[in-house]
């Protein structure tokens, strides 16, 4: 049985080695499975291949510059594929996203690539989303007034801290929740709901943008393609 960073390594790896050629711009996600995509990328730069990476988070633009891997901005070049990690994936390709924090800057490059690779291990695929509490970004002068306006409905709600007392900050400035929702029947619905409460700046729900999921397991990485019944592609 292989361990899980084993299992993140092989997704992360097979998702460069599959899909991304030399003279590509990419989108690199955020993560300990996106490590490894970037890792590979990193290794293939050094090899001579000329890719250049749209980041999803301060902390993917570090490893890249730790690996020479040339930035780039969101639209300056067309981002051929981006490949991110998941803290879900329901069987129609919806995901929860954002467990590190990245998830505005993480949909931003999804949205903008042609094509959307999610990189995970099997525990991560879910009959539905929800068990994973969902991160919501929120704008700091905002925060109590979401957090009343999402509690009415679900008491749930956690101010996420880096430890101690300390707010999480994302890169954008912003504070983060942790919604328990229960089992998410329409994550659709669910993430419209919570973008149009004033203050919320983006759900870590991402729907209809997954094209294909790279699902590492013992024995190998086993691909899912979205087809017509998954769910379209905005
Ligand atoms: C960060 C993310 C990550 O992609 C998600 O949390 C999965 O991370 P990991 O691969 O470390 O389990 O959305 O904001």
């Amino acid at each position: 049985m292989q361990n899980s960073n084993a299992l993140k390594q092989a997704a992360g790896e097979a998702a460069i080695d599959r899909y991304v050629r030399d003279g590509m711009c990419i989108g690199l996600g955020t993560g300990t499975t996106a490590y490894y995509a970037i890792r590979r990328v990193g290794e293939l730069v050094a090899a001579g291949a000329a890719i250049t990476a749209v980041p999803s988070s301060l902390a993917t633009e570090a490893l890249c510059r730790k690996a020479a891997i040339p930035i780039t901005g969101l639209l300056d070049r067309p981002i051929a594929v981006a490949i991110d990690g998941a803290d879900e994936v329901s069987p129609d390709f919806a995901l929860t996203k954002g467990g590190g924090g990245a998830l505005f800057r993480e949909k931003c490059v999804a949205l903008a690539a042609e094509q959307f690779i999610v990189i995970v291990d099997e525990s991560k695929l879910v009959p539905h989303l929800g068990a994973f509490a969902t991160p919501v970004e929120v704008v700091p002068f905002a925060l109590d007034w979401v957090v009343r306006e999402i509690s009415a409905a679900f008491p749930e709600v956690t101010i996420r801290r880096r430890g101690g007392e300390t707010p999480f900050v994302t890169d954008n400035g912003n504070a983060l929740l942790d919604c328990g929702f229960g089992a998410i029947d329409d994550p659709a619905e669910l993430e419209a709901e919570l973008r149009a409460i004033h203050g919320v700046v983006d759900a870590g729900l991402f729907n209809n943008l997954t094209d294909t999921v790279l699902v590492a397991q013992p024995g190998g990485v086993r691909e899912l393609v979205r087809t017509s019944t998954t769910g379209a592609r905005n």
